[in-house]
């Protein structure tokens, strides 16, 4: 579904922040992007999304990422990036979550069908109606994460989701993801959030892939996750006596 060959990367020439990247995401497959702050898990998203270009092949659905298919990769894919404030660009919840189901054609009934359905799946009937720039960082990615679900893509990309979020919210997200079908890509330092939700994990520093295989296994590895900045998840950590 997913496949990086050989990919490149660097924001301005002096040092790559992706080197000679390549992994393969099968249909299906939830996995976690795990590393330390700056290891490359934001800029992996973005390169996925054409957002940025780099060296190398990338490929979704088996179509080459090139500017012709941008537009038919992004259809596939729904994306809640770190900063979810620049997600949503419509004045209410609402109207961003009609926005993607409405332009690909669904009728008006089976969009507004989705959306609540969505909406009270996520607790969030409340927030139909508010204001984007009046709700707050949490709900706004509550948010943005019910405008991906809204528009059924066949791929989930998620940076950093349970950031800002209640323990109601984030065990909500969980185990929404836990519950959908899609193939997901999920970046995150909540190893807790990773573990519940994510059958395998690639374990990325400096922008290099130091570890990819099954989650409980990389996990549970104390000594692989100090050494690459991260803890035990608190699940695993066992308590003092
Ligand atoms: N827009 C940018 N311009 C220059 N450097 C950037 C930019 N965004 C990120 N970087 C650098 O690229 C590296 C990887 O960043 P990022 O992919 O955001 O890491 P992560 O999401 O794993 O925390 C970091 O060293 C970061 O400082
Ligand atoms: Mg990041």
């Amino acid at each position: 579904m997913i496949q990086f060959q050989n990919v490149s990367f660097s924001y301005d020439s002096a040092q790559s922040v992706v080197e000679n990247l390549s992994f393969t995401i099968g249909k299906g497959e939830t996995v976690g992007l795990i590393g330390a702050n700056g290891a490359g898990k934001s800029t992996i998203m973005k390169l996925l999304l054409g957002l940025i270009q780099g060296q190398g092949e990338i490929t979704v659905d088996g179509l080459p990422l090139n500017k012709q298919n941008i537009p038919a990769i992004r259809q596939k894919i729904g994306f809640v990036l770190q900063d979810s404030d620049n997600q949503m660009f419509m004045p209410t919840v609402y109207e961003d979550m009609i926005f993607g189901p409405r332009n690909y054609g669904l009728s008006k009934e089976e969009t507004e069908r989705r959306v609540d359905d969505v909406l009270n799946r996520l607790g969030l009937s409340e927030l139909k109606h508010r204001y984007n720039h009046k709700i707050s960082g949490g709900e706004k990615r509550m948010a943005a994460i019910a405008t991906i679900l809204a528009m059924e893509p066949e791929m989930i990309l998620m940076d950093e989701p349970s950031t800002a979020l209640d323990p109601v919210n984030r065990r909500t997200v969980i185990n929404t993801i836990r519950q959908l079908p899609q193939t997901k890509l999920i970046a995150s330092h909540d190893l807790d959030m990773i573990l519940d939700t994510c059958q395998r994990v690639i374990l990325l520093s400096h922008g290099n892939i130091v570890a990819d295989g099954d989650a409980e296994a990389i996990l549970r590895d104390k000594a692989l996750l100090e050494a690459n900045r991260m803890e035990l998840p608190f699940c695993l950590q066992g308590y003092p006596h």
